[in-house]
């Protein structure tokens, strides 16, 4: 799919901004503060119906107002027309409209319009705890299923009510036990689904990332990635889950908290058999994350018929310089790009000859000037 174009209303620091996209590189330059992330921001909360940042709806319109909008034309791989419209306001909250029907789930958006972003935050995901693996897995699995998605959204509604159960339990010294195994059923049943779907998912994911990471780097590092589950099951995980439920049982009663489960879940990077977090080098790190989020791309659009829109925040300064420009030359060639960028100095056109590129400049949360080409 690709953007056609997006017209943002008090989001952030703009107050009314209209740009048009190219098919295929749109580099957002601008200096420090603005505006370019949030254009960024915009653009997936029509893709994933909130911001990519992990941050509050309330925090996004306009410093002085108390209402956002975001309008978006998006044409699929087969042509289809999309036109999506989300408002916010403090009263009311957010809405979503695709083509002019209000969207009740988000579920019913994800995965339409399939990102991959990267961005300054996502350099946590290898060095990082592993909340930033599990989202990772979350993020490309609710993307290419809804029934993942949904059975993530009842898991986490689960593992709620139980921890308050427990903690419940803990403070006043009186545990219900009816509702305490309601919930673990419900915990047990939505968890299984969720922690099958991973394991499917990266094994599957493996041979993808692989051959992603070996168009990055000449030969002789073999990466890999596991899926390290907080409990190992023999037989079924659903038996294996509860019956790991109920061996800490009386530590979770303790703790007021739910100790098993997919929200302990970690994947395990390796490079040549060895742990990439203990071992690797920074830049070993930098290469592992740009292949993760090739692989990504290659994955979703392969199981999804659709072709991903790619996001990159910040690259040229999280990036060294020949692995900046070796990405964005590698990730260009995909398909729809946006790239921001403090100058146009530091970035080098070369490897864009190949693909149309549009440039829009920003300046204190204005499009001051859109051109194509130099
Ligand atoms: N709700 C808001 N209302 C108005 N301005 C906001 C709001 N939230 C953030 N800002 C400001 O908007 C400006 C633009 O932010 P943005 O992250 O888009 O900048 P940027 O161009 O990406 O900068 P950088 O190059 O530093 O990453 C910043 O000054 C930020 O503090
Ligand atoms: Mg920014």
């Amino acid at each position: 799919m690709r953007f056609k174009k997006v017209q943002l209303e008090n989001f952030r620091n703009h107050s009314e901004s209209s740009l048009e996209f190219t098919p295929g590189v749109n580099l957002i330059i601008g200096g420090n503060a603005q505006g370019k992330t949030s254009i960024l921001e915009a653009l997936s909360y029509v893709c994933l119906t909130k911001s990519f940042l992990q941050q509050s709806d309330f925090t996004v319109p306009k410093f002085g107002t108390d209402l956002f909008a975001i309008e978006a034309a998006m044409e699929g791989d087969r042509s289809s027309l999309n036109h999506a419209r989300i408002v916010y306001s403090s009263g009311t909250g957010k809405k979503y409209f695709l083509n002019r029907n209000e969207v009740r789930r988000s579920s019913e958006v994800i995965g339409m319009f399939p990102i991959v972003m990267l961005s300054p935050g996502d350099f946590a995901l290898t060095t990082g705890s592993p909340a930033e693996r599990r989202k990772f897995a979350d993020m490309v699995l609710s993307q290419i299923s809804r029934s993942y998605l949904e059975e993530l959204v009842e898991y986490r509604r689960a593992l709620k009510q139980r921890n308050k159960i427990l903690l419940d339990g803990k403070i006043s010294n009186i545990l219900d036990k009816d509702m305490l195994a309601a919930w673990t059923d419900a915990l047990v049943a939505h968890g299984s689904r969720v922690m099958t779907k991973r394991e499917e998912f990266l094994s599957d994911f493996q041979e993808t990332f692989k051959s992603a990471y070996s168009t990055l780097v000449e030969s002789g590092e073999a990466p890999g990635l596991y899926y390290e589950p907080s409990f190992g099951s023999r037989d079924s995980v659903q038996d294996t889950f509860h019956k790991e439920l109920e061996r800490v049982s009386r530590v979770e009663r303790a703790r007021g908290a739910t100790l098993v489960g997919p929200h302990r879940d970690d994947i395990r990077f390796v490079l040549n058999d060895r742990s990439l977090k203990e071992f690797a080098s920074q830049g070993q790190h930098k290469t592992f994350l740009v292949a993760l989020k090739i692989a990504e791309f290659h994955y979703i659009r392969k199981m999804l018929g659709e072709t991903p829109v790619m996001l990159l925040d910040d690259v040229m300064t999280e990036l060294d310089y020949r692995r900046a420009t070796s990405t964005i030359g590698v990730i260009s060639g995909l398909g729809q790009t946006f790239i921001t960028a403090t100058d146009m100095l530091s970035f080098d056109e070369k490897f864009l000859d190949t693909v149309s590129t549009r440039y829009h400049h920003v300046k204190e949360g204005s499009v001051v000037y859109e051109h194509v080409g130099i």
